[in-house]
């Protein structure tokens, strides 16, 4: 495995590997590795020739300076797992290197962009829209694997690639969860024992309210939720929401949509968490 940090060199090794018909597979991440993350390059190993995995925390994604400067890092940790999961070229750059000068760039996706994590974290996926942008003209994949953990990034990356033309194949996969429940995120480290204890409630209510579903309206189970983590001390919702899985706008009945996510942000003490649950998916 090689731990590249300069896009020249990356470019040089993989257009050693292109011109020798290996097809390549890519996982942007931003490192602290967990087997969430394990999962996507797990897979990107199995379906390509080449696994390409970026580690980098990309500060023009962040709108709260603290979460920047306090999100997990540890490369050494991050090399060891990847190596042990077959990944070929770990792309590991500075800030400079991937911002040689500010980006001026302005993304919309509208209406993908403007709920949920776009409507509470301004600008958050017009830094995600350019640096993934650059890392696709960094390492032209031909697959790019990305969780359904963020569900609403997998749509709008969906969306950029349409919108610039770019000509990679987007592949969502699964959401990984500890087996207490609690999906697997690089933030959970940043949670007390008592924190990680009440964090819990999300994806049990969550779960619960697959079943309550069967019984109630669209609107009662969204209370439902709502009303079982505000009754949580230590969370603080800031929104839970019945979308439409691919325009991502809210709905009113359980009638109106094959497709059907159920999508929660909230802080657990500091830590800000997101998960989502499927209710309907008809293919
Ligand atoms: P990061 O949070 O490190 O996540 C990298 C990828 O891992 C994302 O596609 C995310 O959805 C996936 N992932 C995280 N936790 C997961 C889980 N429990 N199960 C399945 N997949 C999971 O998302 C980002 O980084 C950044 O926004 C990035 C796309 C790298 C751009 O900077």
């Amino acid at each position: 495995m090689k731990v590249i940090r300069t896009i020249s060199e990356l470019r040089q090794e993989l257009s050693i590997l292109r011109e020798t018909g290996k097809k390549i597979g890519f996982v942007p991440t931003m490192g602290a590795l967990h087997q969430g993350h394990a999962s996507l390059v797990k897979r990107a190993v199995e379906e390509n020739d080449v696994a390409v995995v970026s580690v980098f925390v990309n500060p023009t994604q962040f709108n709260d300076m603290n979460d920047l400067k306090n999100y997990p890092r540890d490369l050494q940790a991050d090399c060891k797992l990847l190596e042990t999961i077959g990944a070929s070229i770990v792309f590991a750059p500075e800030v400079e290197e991937m911002y040689p000068e500010p980006d001026t760039r302005t993304f919309g996706f509208a209406p993908l962009d403007t709920v949920m994590e776009g409507a509470c974290r301004p600008g958050h996926f017009n830094g995600v829209a350019q640096i993934v942008s650059k890392l696709f003209y960094a390492v032209e994949p031909d697959r790019a694997y990305f969780g359904e953990k963020d569900f609403q990034q997998l749509a709008i990356i969906r969306a950029m690639v349409k919108q610039l033309n770019i000509d990679v194949e987007i592949i969502g996969c699964p959401i990984v969860r500890e087996s207490d429940g609690l999906a697997l995120s690089s933030r959970n480290m940043l949670l007390t024992s008592e924190e990680r204890q009440r964090a819990l409630t999300i994806s049990r209510t969550l779960f619960a309210s697959v079943e309550y579903a069967a019984t109630h309206t669209l609107a009662e189970t969204k209370s439902y939720v709502e009303e079982a983590i505000n009754a949580t001390e230590g969370l603080q919702l800031e929104y839970f929401q019945i979308v439409d899985g691919d325009s991502l706008q809210e709905v009113a009945k359980w009638e109106d949509s094959n497709y059907l996510v159920g999508c929660i942000a909230l802080f657990c003490g500091k830590i800000r968490l997101i998960d989502n649950i499927k209710y309907k998916e008809v293919k």
